[in-house]
This record gives structure tokens, sequence and C-alpha cells, in this order.
């Protein structure tokens, strides 16, 4: 399966991170996603600016960053300067979009909105144009271990099918089961972010897992 696959760095052992994501490096992992979180947004703090400048430092793969913090465009300077080479922002919590997604763009970082279970695709139709990804939330965002929403599934279908038109990839996090990757793929979607589901606390080791996964 050659989806994108996109490590959730909120799930992984803190107590030794450099070794988690040489070990996840070496697994074949394509992307270290990192969620950050204001305790505003959503009612939970994660990771935080050290945190991606240490897997930075430890691996040469992509980053992308899950901004879950109210007014992202106001502190958005922060992390523009990480080496992240993916940004997702949150049109539930940015007054000014298209203002943020430029932006990020300016600095040749690319640029995606991450979208709430219960946010419509009505609501963020006229900016799909900006996103080079959409980040479709399938549990509501701030922890991990939470059940998959299966509503969002037809949400998910309604996006892929404005795929061809707009240019962008279409990305899961939340809960995403080996099962849920099986039918979701089968969907057009384009990649998944990996947390307790199919990835963490698992018997598995981290390269057994993505074997698993790609060859679903
Ligand atoms: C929610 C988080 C989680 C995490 C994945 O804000 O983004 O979705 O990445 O964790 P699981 O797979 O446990 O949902
Ligand atoms: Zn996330």
């Amino acid at each position: 399966m050659s989806k994108l696959l996109f490590a959730s760095m909120m799930c992984a052992n803190y107590d030794n991170l450099k070794k988690e994501v040489i070990e996840l490096d070496k697994a074949g992992i394509d992307y270290f996603h990192c969620d950050i979180m204001d305790g505003e947004f959503v009612p939970n703090m994660t990771m935080g600016l050290q945190d991606i400048q240490s897997i930075r430092r430890n691996t040469s793969k992509k980053l992308d960053l899950h901004l879950m913090i109210e007014n992202p465009g106001s502190k958005i300077d922060l992390f523009l300067n990480l080496g992240a080479d993916m940004i997702f922002i949150h049109p539930e919590s940015e007054r000014y979009l298209s203002k943020t997604l430029a932006k990020i763009k300016s600095k040749g970082i690319k640029a995606g909105i991450a979208i709430n279970p219960d946010t419509s695709i009505e609501f963020i139709k006229e900016i799909l144009y900006l996103c080079d990804a959409v980040l479709i939330m399938t549990v509501n965002p701030g922890f991990a271990g939470q059940s998959f929403i299966d509503y969002v599934v037809n949400k998910v279908r309604k996006i892929v099918e404005l795929k061809s038109e707009y240019g962008f990839d279409v990305i899961i996090d939340g809960s995403t089961s080996l099962e849920r990757i099986r039918t979701l793929s089968e969907i057009g979607v384009d990649g998944f972010v990996l947390g307790t589901s199919s990835l963490f606390n698992k018997a598995e080791s981290y390269k057994e897992s993505i074997e698993i996964i790609r060859n679903i």
C-alpha cells in the first residue's frame, strides 16, 4: 500500500524520544506527526516546541505539525522555523485562514487544514484551493485512544471526490485501526496518522506494524 504513513508522536514513549524517532525512521514511517495543543482549542496539552526540535534533530524524514490551538495566525511564527515540512491549522479556530495558510506556504512549507468531525465541507470549500492537504479528524481532537466516529466516513467520501478538482491529499487522523485503514484506502484516502490503534503500545515492533499496514 503506497499510502503516506504518519507516526502520531504524542503517542510515543517520552522516556527516550531519540530512540523512538530513530526506530520509527528505520521502520519506514513517512512523516512524524506532531500534535500541538493549547488547552483552549482542545482540553489538553501535549507536545511542545522542544519536542519538535528534538524530533527534527534525529531524523531526515518529514515532519508535520497539527496545530490544535486557538488563533494559530497570531502564533504561527513560533512554528515556521522548526524544520516542519507541512503545517495543519484548524479553520474552526482561525479568523484569517487564507492569510495564515499563505504565510505558511511563503516559507516553502506545505499548508493544510485539519477539520473536526462536526465541521462541514461547506464550511471549508472556499479554502480548498489553497490546501496541499486536508486532515480529517475521525475523533474529537485532543486525546489518543478514543473511539472512531463512524458518521465522518460519509464526509471522507465527499472530500475525496473533490481531490481531483483541487489537488490536495486526504489524510485521516484518529483511531485508524487496520480495518479502518483498509476500508478508507478503498475510498481513495492518501494517508493515515497512526497512533495507539495501529502503531504504538502494540506487541509488534514499529517495523512489523508498518510492514503489516503497508501490506494492506
Ligand atoms: C487526536 C490525536 C490522535 C492521535 C492518534 O487529537 O491526533 O488522533 O493522533 O491516536 P489514536 O490512534 O489513539 O486515536
Ligand atoms: Zn493530529
